[in-house]
């Protein structure tokens, strides 16, 4: 009799993993006035026709200029984070696509101006409520556990004009207020939060991460570190008024693991890395060890910053540190103390210097799958908690051809050489509890506030000006996908014959 052979490949990925996609709601949503929602910050956001990736700050620069024009603009045109791709009203035939998936996991944000319009208010907004209600409803049905950003670029406008943004003590307060609602509301249906996605953009781009507006600050570096530590104390509050609500609760941070290597072998682009390095994981330090970084004492005196504390800041931050550490992850960065011998090229959230050895999306985004590895493996040695890839991802321009197909082979190549350097840190012995792509559909862009920057196994048919009929339809990476899921991670091969 003949061996049998198996040919189903056997996983190393943990039977608890959890995979999935995410999305941020002020990048798909829309309805960005429906039942009672306020504006934010996102909704501030015009869009450019013409481009420069390799200057992502001047993009994504919003002024008092830009902010007074948004708010007497009172539709959503010319403004694509305030149409989004309509999740608002077409989020279940979406999550039906995420559960065709086979998503176990589904990241998505709550906009926190539909639950308290201006931020500062006293009662909640009971229709946008009902809203995340129903959303984590039919996420359950499915049988998917919701993943949820308490803070994604989100904030509401009313407190970046009548407070200066987080770098006023008291939108602690009100970020608190509107966590322990939502945590209190949703106690029975979400147990994965995250306090604030991608931490560190407040010091990247203040007014992104931390409603801080340029043009009203005297030293705005100094406004965004104070911001910054307001938002480590409200994520340590919100650590705490989680377990309170539910001591099941598992609570993460969110950094954007911008991991620099030394461009050469020279001693001082060595340091320049390592200083680089330090600055990024100051954020995890504090979320998870507690406290700051030495290295912050001689950086802040040395750029003249000065971080008003109250005397129980150290106490909070200390005994509320999360449960797991999660993290997005694009590209790596190079450091040099020599920056015009390499040129510059985009990046996420910001431009940086050129690495030699790597290839850039057509947005100039370096691709690194090995840097992922690095990353997870020395997050884990720094902190040994468990790890959470919550984005990963390409922007690409994909096109629907004459037969309806969406052929995003590049897509594929760039999933399957991420997930298989994720399956190599777990062999390294790196506890990561789940992987959610970005975005699991097209969505607005983050920084360019394009459509034709596509991330997602689901196309939207809409364009840049938003036009389309918003129709949804399956890419080839949709069913690529769908396979790695099922094989637990285990079966990154190509699709035979491969028809829609
Ligand atoms: C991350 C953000 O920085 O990158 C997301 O958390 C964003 O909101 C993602 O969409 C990709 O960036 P972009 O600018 O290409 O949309």
């Amino acid at each position: 009799m003949k061996p049998t052979v198996s040919t189903t490949p056997t996983s190393i990925f943990p039977d608890n993993f959890l995979w999935g996609g995410a999305i941020a709601a002020n990048q798909a949503e829309g309805g960005f006035d429906a039942d009672g929602k306020g504006l934010s910050t996102a909704d501030m956001v015009p869009y450019y026709a013409k481009k420069d990736y390799a200057n992502l700050s001047a993009l994504m620069h919003v002024s008092s200029e830009t902010i007074e024009q948004a708010i007497q603009h009172k539709t959503a045109d010319g403004y694509p984070k305030r149409y989004g791709i309509d999740f608002f009203h077409r989020y279940k035939e979406d999550i039906a696509l995420f559960a065709e998936l086979g998503f176990q996991t589904f990241r998505l944000s709550i906009n926190w101006s539909r639950i308290f319009p201006n931020g500062d208010d006293t009662e909640p907004n009971e229709a946008g409520l009902q809203f995340y209600d129903n959303v984590f409803t039919e996420l359950r049905k499915h049988n998917i556990e919701p993943l949820v950003t308490l803070s994604h670029y989100e904030m509401p406008i009313h407190l970046v004009l009548q407070y200066g943004g987080w770098k006023n003590r008291r939108v602690i307060d009100f970020f608190v207020r509107y966590a322990e609602t939502v945590m209190e509301r949703y106690k029975d249906k979400v147990t994965y939060w995250l306090t604030f996605n991608e931490i560190n953009t407040t010091i990247i781009e203040p007014f992104t991460g931390g409603g801080i507006v340029g043009d009203r600050e005297d030293n705005v570096m100094q406004a965004s570190y104070q911001a910054l530590h307001h938002q480590f104390v409200a994520s340590a509050l919100v650590t705490k008024a989680a377990r309170d609500i539910n001591p099941n609760v598992q609570i993460g941070c969110m950094l954007a693991r911008m991991i620099h290597y030394p461009a050469t072998s020279s001693p001082e682009d060595v340091l320049q890395a390592q200083i680089d390095n330090q600055l990024n994981l100051l954020h995890t330090d504090v979320q998870v060890r507690g406290k700051y970084p030495a290295i912050t004492q001689r950086y802040f005196a040395d750029h003249g910053i000065t971080i008003e504390q109250q005397p129980e800041d150290a106490d909070t931050l200390q005994m509320n540190t999360v449960d797991f550490i999660s993290f997005s992850y694009y590209t790596s960065l190079i450091s040099t103390v020599n920056p015009e011998q390499y040129g510059v090229t985009g990046g996420n959230l910001y431009s940086t210097v050129k690495n030699p050895n790597l290839k850039v999306t057509e947005w100039g985004w370096q691709l690194d799958p090995i840097g992922l590895r690095v990353v997870l493996k020395e997050l884990y040695d720094r902190y040994e908690v468990p790890l959470f890839v919550v984005e990963n991802g390409l922007g690409a321009r994909d096109v629907r051809e004459e037969d309806g197909r969406i052929v995003d082979d590049y897509r594929i190549d760039y999933f399957r050489q991420h997930i298989t350097q994720l399956a190599e840190a777990i062999r390294d012995g790196v506890d990561i509890m789940g992987y959610t792509s970005w975005g699991a559909i097209d969505i607005i862009s983050a920084s360019t506030s394009e459509m034709s920057k596509r991330y997602g196994f689901i196309y939207v048919d809409q364009d840049d000006e938003g036009k389309g009929t918003l129709n949804r339809y399956k890419k080839k990476s949709f069913d690529w996908y769908q396979k790695v899921i099922a094989s637990n991670g285990a079966d990154l091969s190509d699709l035979d014959n491969w028809q829609r």
